[in-house]
Formats: C-alpha cells, structure tokens, sequence
C-alpha cells in the first residue's frame, strides 16, 4: 500500500519502529515502538557509542517485529503492504545510524520498495506537527473541523510521572485521527540531548538557522548537572520530576549570554561597561551556552555541602530547570518574533519538560504567538517521528532517496 510507511529511528541509544498510515491530511499511527538502552549505558553515566549499535543489532529485529504484529492487530496490515520506509540518516552515533539504515535499506530492498533517509533534527520537529490537537492554541481557535479523541499512550522516560520500565519494548501508540500540519513559515526550537537549534522554517523544506547552542545542549545540560548531582542517567525527567516540589528562585544559576545575567555578574553599575556588557549579549542574542552550568553546580555543591543539597534537592532542581527554560523561551520567543511569523515549534527531548511548556506558553501568548510541541510520548526519540518527516516532505514533493549516513549535517548552514 502506498500509503503505509515504516519508521525507522536509531540515531542514539533508542531503537524504534513505527508503521504510520498516510492520511489525506495528516497520518494515523498504527504502531510505535521503542527498545530503550539506558539500562545499557546508565552504568557509564552516558551513551557508550558501542554498547549502542550493538544494542540496535540485537533488538532491531523483534523491535520491527513487534511493531507490525500491533499494526496487523490494529488495521490488517502486513509486512507486504508496507509501501516505503523511512530511517534516520543523520545525525547521530555512526554505528547506530548505521545499524537502522543498513535494516532498512536491506528490508526495502527485499520488498521491492524505496527507503528515504531522514534528518533527525526533522523528525522531532514532525513530532510536533503529528498531533496539534492536544494542545490547542491558547486563543482557543481550533486548527481543524476534524474530531478528535485523546489517544491512549503508555509512555517512557519522556513522560513525567508516567515512566514505564526501561528497556521494554513497549507500545506508546494507539492513535486515533491525527491533525493535519501547521504550514510554514514557522520558528522553531529543537532541544534535545545532542542538539539546541533555533530555526526559521520555510516552505519546501528550506531552514535558517536563528541561533544554537556554543557548546553543550539543553539536554546535555539536565544530563550532566543530573550526573553532579547523582541523579542517574538520563537525568532530564528526574530533575523535571524533583523540581515539580521545589522553588524555581531558591538560587539563581547564571543564564549565559543574557544581558541581565550578564550585569547581575558583574555588578558593575558602571555605564560605560554596562553598554559593553549590552552590546556583548545582543551580539549573542538567539546563541546559548549551557557548559557553564555544570561548574555552577558543582561550585554550589562544594560551597553548600552534600547534606544541604540533599535536603534541598527539589530547591535545586526547580531553580537549575528555571535556568535553563528561561533562556531557552526568551531567546525562542524574541527569534521567533524577529523572524516576523506567527508560530514557534517545540520539539526534542527537552520539549516534554513542563516548565519549558508552560513558561513558553506563558511568553508566546504575551506576544501572540501561537505554540505548537508534541505530545509527551513524541518528544524523545521515536519511529513516527521518522515517517512523518517522511509524510512531510513527500507532500512538498521534496524526498528524495538520500541514503548517505552521516554523524553530523546541519538543517541550516
Ligand atoms: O530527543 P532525545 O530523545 O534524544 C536526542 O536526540 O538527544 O532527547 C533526550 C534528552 C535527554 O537529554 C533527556 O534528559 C531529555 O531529553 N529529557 C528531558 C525531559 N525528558 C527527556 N529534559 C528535561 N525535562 C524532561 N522532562
Ligand atoms: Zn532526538
């Protein structure tokens, strides 16, 4: 069947599969599931590259397996009606891309069908667009007539409050009619683990970058203060989980490249240097910088003592999430507003932590924009995602039959 996709994801250290049913506007999902490896790498407090494509080989097959025999449950469909197949070609871990573009062009090749090598990055920002319906604009204008039911997710580590064990094959779809897309043009801010990137997407598929990360990523930033404060790994959904009881102004850790937090630093009260501070931040205005926040964490714990940061973990938590969601929405909403268009995307991994949500929400309304990010169980890694990126571009008439892998190839120059 034309319109039966298969989405392949193994970027990192998730091996997903989903079977997507193309839909005149949108698509539904008929399955999506996912083998996740933290339990592989939360040993080594990070993703071992090796451990990883090892992990796809052995779990990619009964992960695709398992994400036909829903699809057949759910809708009839078999293995032979799959009309094409879309995987993740870039960016990501070498050996893991390799692992699922090599599965699909293999698979693709044996059904007699084409295979489409997707960007990562595109895929996150499809999530999104996959289902606006749970989050309707706040001016409360529906984008379509179509009805809706929410869909019933069980969930992974993306979803606060609602984690399922890890390293299950587990089903986080079973969807009902989902919504047609938000055309371009659009901002968009894609957090992730890997990646924090500012766009401005335009038709056909065309990026501009508006600003990213100088070092590490928003995620990477949860991750690895999570790691100082021995919080395990991945730490994003814990620190989001502890923050929910704690005051986000406990401590205010620095926002870089921010010139309010620049001054505050540096306490001049001086014009002349409060001018260059100004021209500084403007310079960097949509650029992050989340590396400094591991030293700030770990300066605060060597200052505040172990025992005083357990007893006021939630504290800690809420005021470093602060830190980083206040700049990711300020610098998200002043791009978006710059770049003239009336709607922010959200996408990634960071994109399920509710206080980026809200506080985003919170800025787009003031501003009248309208903000768009996928449901939970779409932020982190996943199979749909792939195919949808896939659905999306088919529909501009932009895909082509890209297979080269690659660990790194930005959207936008
Ligand atoms: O998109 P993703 O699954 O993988 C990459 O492409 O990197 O994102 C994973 C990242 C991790 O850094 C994880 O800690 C973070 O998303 N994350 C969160 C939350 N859920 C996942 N960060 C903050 N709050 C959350 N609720
Ligand atoms: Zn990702």
């Amino acid at each position: 069947m034309n319109n039966l996709w298969l989405g392949i994801e193994t970027s990192c250290d998730d091996t997903a599969c989903a079977v997507l049913l193309e839909t005149e506007n949108s698509a539904e999902i008929l399955s999506n599931e996912l083998y996740s490896q933290i339990d592989e790498h939360k040993a080594w407090g990070g993703v071992v590259p090796e451990l990883a494509s090892r992990a796809h080989l052995e779990k990619i097959v009964p992960v695709v397996e398992t994400a036909l025999q829903k699809a057949k449950e759910k809708a009839g469909v078999e293995l032979a009606d799959i009309g094409q197949i879309a995987f993740t070609r870039c960016p990501g871990l070498m050996g893991s891309l390799l692992v699922g573009a090599n599965f699909a062009l293999g698979l693709a090749k044996d059904l007699e069908i084409a295979a489409y090598g997707i960007h990562h990055l595109e895929g996150h920002l499809a999530a999104a667009l996959l289902n606006q319906s749970l989050n309707p604009p706040s001016n409360g204008v529906s984008l379509t007539e179509t009805p809706f039911s929410p869909p019933v997710f069980s969930a992974r580590r993306a979803d606060e409050g609602n984690l399922n064990p890890p390293n299950l094959a587990v089903n986080v779809n079973t969807s009902p009619i989902l919504r047609p897309s938000l055309e371009p043009p659009f901002a968009a801010l894609i957090v992730s683990g890997g990646h924090t990137e500012l766009y401005l997407v335009k038709d056909n598929f065309e990026y501009v970058s508006l600003g990213r990360t100088r070092d590490d990523a928003a995620g990477e930033a949860f991750d690895k203060c999570g790691k100082i404060m021995g919080l395990g790994y991945p730490a994003g959904a814990e620190i989001s989980r502890l923050a929910s009881g704690g005051d986000p102004h406990f401590y205010e850790f620095p926002r870089a490249l921010q010139f309010s937090s620049l001054r505050a630093e540096n306490a001049t009260r001086n014009r002349k240097a409060d001018e260059f501070l100004e021209t500084m931040a403007n310079l960097h205005k949509e650029e992050f910088s989340f590396s400094g926040l591991k030293t700030a964490v770990s300066r605060y714990i060597s200052e505040h003592g172990e025992k005083f940061v357990q007893e006021n973990m939630p504290n800690i938590c809420a005021s470093l999430q602060e830190a980083i969601v206040d700049i990711l929405s300020q610098k998200a909403v002043t791009a978006a507003e710059k770049a003239g268009v009336g709607s922010l995307v959200l996408g990634g991994g960071v994109s399920a932590n509710a206080r980026l949500r809200e506080l985003l929400q919170e800025r787009c309304d003031k501003k009248g924009l309208r903000l768009i990010y996928p449901q939970k169980e779409l932020c982190t890694d996943n199979g749909a995602m792939i195919a949808y990126a896939a659905i999306l571009r088919k529909r501009k008439g932009k895909l082509e039959r890209e297979v080269k892998v690659k660990s790194w190839n930005p959207l936008a120059e």
